[in-house]
């Protein structure tokens, strides 16, 4: 592809129109991006990055997979939306792969990562009704402190962190906020017969990469089955091979009663997301009840079709588990007052920072930003690090030093 060399006002023409033009509900670093492929961006000024942020895992896959692509072409000139009015000939295909796939009865299609959350609540509320016995309108929900599942009015209800629900109430009820990784404290609120399900992220990625402990999942889902409560797993970060598993819940060989995945689901494409579960409580909801104008579109469905065969037959979630030990161990070997503590699982890792001569994650991210790699703070201190999956251990190593290299300089 040709590639369009501008100047250093080129990237300032842009962030000001944007910033003249767009909601500032965003923060971004100042790099104008204005091509990809693979595991690489380039800015308008030609210089080339390492995307280590691979859009909040959107992108593992990595950018432009020409398998992709040419699903996406191919289908787009064909027949792109038809609206659920109409049956389609991608749908049902692609509903029997990813069924088929994850080992579920049914798929509810979706397109934002929040719209599959907001699904995965309204089911699991149905059939607390309809099949648990709670008195209509009285369910509750489970939520963890520090969650991240999306900005809706109703998703924002579950959420602990000011940023996301100050100033936007009044709130939704409902929810039952516990912290994280506390099993007394799930078995304590599991004690009250309302609750319909149990809704957590396998590995809280928006709060810094927070992984439980070993046991921790198995446990919340035998405790849930126990209390015929439902477990919900919002995978939609954490899910599709990133943390060297399919699945975040694969480590502990549990299987959700609702798993909701997003993201990478269209390998960076299109908003696709989806919500899969058993007939016992996916037929709960009936025709008219729910539904999205694009959720389910023949695009979508070849588009997350062909994502999921490349993420299986490229082995990626393999590739992310060998590399990670890599990234993980070296991460750790870097010694610097400002790096106050790693953590991670798979090509899932986090640097926790402490401020240093002035200096904090912001600014280290911007040096790196001058080395070649891109990345951003989460909750002002850490630096979450999520490159694509189908990076090689040559390409990790280089994105290894210039890590390295850009602590060594503060
Ligand atoms: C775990 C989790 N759930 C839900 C969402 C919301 O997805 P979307 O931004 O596509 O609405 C995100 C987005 O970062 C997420 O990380």
């Amino acid at each position: 592809m040709k590639q369009i060399i501008t100047d250093k006002s080129s990237t300032e023409a842009a962030i000001e129109k944007e910033e003249r033009y767009g909601a500032h509900n965003y923060h971004p670093l100042p790099v104008v991006l204005e091509r990809a492929e693979g595991v690489y961006v380039w800015d308008v000024e030609g210089k080339r990055y390492f995307d280590f942020l691979s859009a909040y895992s959107a992108l593992n896959q990595g950018h432009n997979h020409p398998k992709i692509i040419a699903a996406l072409i191919e289908q787009a000139s064909r027949l792109s939306l038809t609206s659920r009015a109409f049956y389609n000939n991608c749908l049902g295909e692609y509903e029997e792969y990813i069924t088929k796939f994850f080992g579920y009865d049914k798929v509810l299609p979706m397109n934002s990562g929040a719209e599959a959350v907001e699904t995965a609540m309204k089911l699991c509320r149905r059939w607390s009704y309809d099949k648990k016995g709670i008195a209509d309108n009285e369910a509750k929900i489970i939520v963890c402190e520090g969650n991240f599942h999306g900005r809706t009015i109703t998703i924002i209800s579950a959420s602990t962190d000011p940023d996301s629900y100050g100033r936007f109430g009044p709130m939704t009820p409902g929810f039952i906020k516990i912290p994280y990784n506390d099993l007394a404290a799930l078995e304590k609120a599991l004690q009250d017969t309302k609750v319909a399900g149990f809704l957590v992220e396998p590995i809280q990625g928006e709060a810094g990469v927070i992984i439980p402990d070993d046991g921790f999942i198995s446990a919340a889902a035998a405790l849930c089955k126990k209390h015929n409560v439902l477990f919900l797993a919002d995978e939609i970060q954490c899910g599709l091979g990133r943390t060297g598993k399919m699945l975040a819940c694969d480590h502990e060989n549990v299987r959700p009663d609702i798993l909701i995945l997003g993201k990478a689901l269209s390998g960076g494409l299109l908003p696709v997301s989806a919500v899969l579960a058993d007939d016992e409580i996916m037929l709960c909801i009936k025709p008219g009840e729910h539904g999205s104008t694009y959720g389910g579109n023949p695009l979508a469905a070849r588009v997350a079709t062909v994502s999921l065969e490349v993420l299986k037959s490229e082995k990626l979630a393999e590739n992310a588990e060998k590399l990670g030990v890599i990234l993980l161990a070296e991460l750790k070997s870097i010694k610097h007052e400002m790096i106050e503590l790693v953590r991670g699982k798979g090509l899932f890792c986090a640097m926790v920072i402490r401020p240093y001569k002035g200096k904090d994650a912001w600014e280290l991210c911007l040096a790196l930003k001058e080395n070649g790699l891109l990345a951003k703070p989460t909750h002002g201190n850490i630096i979450r690090f999520a490159p694509p999956l189908i990076m090689t251990e040559v390409q990790l190593k280089e994105c290894i030093d210039i890590i390295k290299k850009t602590v060594a300089a503060f």
